[in-house]
């Protein structure tokens, strides 16, 4: 089903509660409708294709045709020796999607657990927290060309996912996510290495937990440090973590004892921006109606009212501070539109 709204407000739908509109906004529930829409609108291309609006800063204004893919569907595909495939609509909530597959008895995707969005944006930019990627579980992407309208069927390395990245989000505007394929293991390790995960098992006293106390131990962490999409606008993370050479991590620890960092396997290091924020003192600071919020400082946060400008006049003071204090350039992670 395709439905139209013309001159539709598009504040309702990013979780960052930005205004703007959009001059036609088509909702899709298949596959076939998202491809009738790029058809339709050949030349005229989609300025937007919306999810859950969670990975979003809309800077404001008119945009033209915005989509919105709402295809639904959840289903078991088959099986091997060591995984079940599970397929879901790209339109389906992903934390239901994850709470879904462990109450099947699916394991897998339990440190990903209340992470806001659909299960189509999950790919598009590898969602990642406690220790996995979801890109470690896909078995495959299935995709509309948005020059063209064919489908097209990434396998997870044609995906070619990275940090925070894949190829959807590297060519952005060219594909479309309509569903996606997950690989999930039947021999299931519990990963509970990350520190707040290991903190908060011991006290809870579990030395073993099943996936469902795994979810739900991923869930209590982030309901205490990420703020809830429902009652506090946000896009989650604001910045990517950086990533700086073993030497220049090196200089900085010298300096600062404990910063944290992560080893990569190419020997570069990994910094917590959230870290470097909060050094610098914007934690729990507010500049207009947009702040960092009190619990994680890449957090940024709409207290009600803020308009594009105001996120990147924050992003920019921030980025201003981070550099003249650590000399570290830091990414923002959210599309920007
Ligand atoms: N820290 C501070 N102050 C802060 C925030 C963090 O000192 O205000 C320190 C923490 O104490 C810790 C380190 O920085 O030592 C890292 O913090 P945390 O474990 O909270 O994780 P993060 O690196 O800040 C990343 C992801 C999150 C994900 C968590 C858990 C990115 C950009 N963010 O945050 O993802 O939930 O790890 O895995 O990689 C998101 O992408 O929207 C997101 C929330």
């Amino acid at each position: 089903m395709i439905a139209e709204k013309l001159d539709a407000d598009l504040a309702p739908l990013n979780t960052f509660g930005l205004p703007a509109r959009a001059a036609r906004l088509l909702r899709v529930t298949t596959a076939e409708d998202a491809r009738a829409v790029i058809e339709e609108q050949g030349e005229n291309r989609i300025a937007l294709v919306l999810g859950g609006g969670s990975n979003l800063v809309l800077r404001g204004g008119k945009l033209g045709t915005v989509l919105k893919v709402e295809i639904a569907g959840r289903e078991k595909i088959g099986e091997t020796h060591d995984a079940i495939v599970v397929e879901a609509g790209a339109g389906e909530n992903w934390h239901d999607f994850v709470r879904w597959t462990l109450k099947q008895g699916w394991l897998g995707l339990e440190n990903l657990t209340l992470i806001p969005g659909t299960v189509g944006a999950a790919p598009v930019q590898n969602i990642g927290a406690y220790g996995l990627e979801v890109g470690e579980r896909i078995e495959s992407v299935h995709a509309l060309d948005m020059t063209s309208g064919e489908a097209r069927v990434f396998d997870a390395a044609a995906c070619r996912f990275g940090y925070r990245d894949s190829i959807f989000k590297r060519e952005p505007g060219r594909w479309l996510v309509t569903s996606v394929r997950f690989r999930l293991p039947r021999v299931w390790l519990p990963r509970k290495t990350y520190k707040d995960i290991a903190e908060e098992l011991t006290a809870q006293g579990i030395i073993v937990p099943t996936p469902l106390q795994l979810s739900d131990v991923v869930a209590a962490i982030r309901q205490r440090k990420l703020p809830d999409p429902a009652k506090l606008g946000s896009a989650g993370s604001f910045f990517k973590n950086p990533v700086v050479a073993a030497d220049r991590c090196a200089a900085l620890l010298a300096e600062h004892p404990t910063m944290p960092h992560y080893p990569q396997p190419d020997g570069s290091e990994k910094l917590a921006a959230g870290w470097l924020i909060d050094r610098c003192g914007w934690r729990g600071r507010r500049l207009g109606p947009v702040g960092c919020y009190e619990n994680q400082a890449l957090v940024l946060v709409n207290y009600g009212g803020a308009i594009g400008a105001d996120v990147m006049r924050l992003a920019d003071h921030i980025k201003l501070d981070v550099r003249a204090r650590f000399g570290v350039e830091l990414e923002p992670e959210p599309v920007f539109v």
